[in-house]
């Protein structure tokens, strides 16, 4: 997964970029997706191939490793908060991936000039809706909906490189818990959640800071702190569900323009510590923007994609979309909580194949966007691109022409793919990037 949310000074120049890729039409036209019509502008840059995966799901598909740790999720909350019997957390598995940027933004206090809102990183339907980037965009619309506790899953889209852990679309969960004064200190009627400074009928008059790292201005030290205790239980009690209660772990602090304070939990994986999830308190201006003022919340956004593959020992992001028989088979018709260990089917070779162009005037290699790039190799070369790698960047010292250099490794997930048919979808990979950005190929 990658990451969208970095502490904005730590960004050393977000690059605001203005190259168009090309299928963005370069008039006013229409694009139909799932019955509806948008009017595209100088932002679009979703592609056909993007749109082609909407109808997919893969977190409701019967027999899917997505699906059926979707369910554990699910089940593991349900049965962890209960009152009366019932379970008190409502499930949202369903919502549209078209929003608005309010919704994926500025509900959730991204400034507009925050680097995840660049074009470069999210598929844009117009200057106003694009394919949400995380499922937090959900988060604002709910609460105002007045649920307090519930679960939005869904895929969540974002432009990237290309490689065996890299897909543009994954699939997360997002989650709130709230909790008012009486059920977070039930016993003791002189604990409280906001300082006495912080009038909750009148957040309005009150401004909010994150400054102090172990609390916002308007929190108790002691609701924060019981708040964070439970956030990081529950969700190692989630992670030992799921990885048994010897996995290895570690909480990391991090930054969130939605919480205060954040953290990441990363477990040891492979040799490796992989971050598994972002989590914090809610900032207070978001539940009062969404209506609740006397609660304290805590969130957290986790991704399907890297848990299944490390659970079931999945080593390639794509195999979540094969319909191949021999992948599906190895999770049907099993038992909620089997131990599964994909076994691969097996492994066709690889072929590599290198591009490299100068670009044209005007573009160098700090400005050229390999992600537009990406996208265009994607679309042409559909699921048989494994990975795209920058290769090599050089300034000719006399032209001082830029140049740059991809290498491309195809492979079919389920059969051998033979030099030629390869060498024909790399011309085409060509052609396209010849159109699309005014490359000369060398
Ligand atoms: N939306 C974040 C992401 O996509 C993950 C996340 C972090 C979600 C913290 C949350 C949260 O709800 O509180 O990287």
């Amino acid at each position: 997964m990658t990451k969208l949310f970095v502490q904005p000074n730590r960004i050393l120049s977000a690059v605001l970029h203005r190259l168009k890729y090309s299928t963005a039409p370069k008039t006013e036209s229409t694009l139909r997706i799932n019955g509806a019509d948008f009017i595209t502008d100088d932002y679009t840059n979703v592609t056909p191939k993007i749109l082609s995966y909407l109808d997919r799901n893969l977190h409701l598909k019967k027999d899917n490793p997505l699906s059926i740790l979707r369910q554990r999720i699910v089940n593991y909350f349900y049965s962890s908060f209960t009152y009366r019997g019932n379970p008190t957390f409502s499930v949202y598995d369903n919502l549209s991936p078209i929003v608005t940027t309010k919704q994926n933004y500025d509900d959730l206090l991204i400034p507009l000039d925050h680097p995840s809102r660049v074009k470069s990183d999210c598929y844009y339907i117009n200057r106003r809706t694009l394919l949400r980037a995380h499922m937090t965009a959900h988060q604002s619309e709910l609460l105002r909906s007045g649920l307090d506790n519930f679960l939005m899953i869904g895929p969540v889209f974002r432009r990237d490189e290309i490689d065996s852990t890299h897909f543009p679309i994954f699939h997360q969960v997002d989650a709130v818990r709230s909790q008012r004064r009486e059920q977070l200190f039930p016993e003791n009627e002189d604990l409280h959640i906001f300082e006495p400074t912080f009038d909750p009928t009148k957040p309005h008059a009150f401004t909010n800071s994150i400054s102090d790292p172990t609390k916002q201005s308007c929190h108790t030290l002691e609701a924060t702190k019981l708040m964070e205790h439970q956030l990081k239980e529950h969700l190692l009690g989630l992670i030992k569900t799921l990885f048994g209660d010897n996995i290895k772990y570690r909480w990391v602090e991090a930054y969130f323009p939605f919480t205060h304070p954040s953290y990441e939990l990363e477990i040891f994986y492979n040799n490796n510590w992989l971050e598994v999830l972002g989590c914090g308190i809610v900032r207070n201006e978001i539940l009062v923007n969404a209506g609740p003022n006397h609660t304290i919340a805590y969130a957290f956004g986790l991704g399907l994609e890297r848990l299944a593959m490390a659970l079931y020992k999945i080593p390639d992001i794509r195999l979540m979309w094969s319909t191949d028989s021999g992948f599906l088979t190895q999770f049907q018709n099993k038992e909620l909580n089997a131990e599964i260990m994909y076994k691969p089917v097996s492994m066709y070779p690889q072929c590599t194949n290198d591009i490299s162009f100068w670009l044209p005037e005007g573009l160098t290699i700090h400005t050229f966007m390999s992600n537009d790039f990406y996208d265009l190799v994607r679309d042409i070369g559909g699921d048989i691109i494994e990975q795209v790698k920058l290769k090599d960047k050089f300034v000719h010292p006399k032209s001082r022409k830029h140049s740059l250099c991809y290498s491309i490794v195809y492979r079919h997930l389920e059969r051998t793919l033979t030099q030629a048919e390869v060498n024909q979808v790399h011309k085409e990979i060509e052609k396209a990037a010849i159109s699309a950005f005014n490359v000369a190929i060398r």
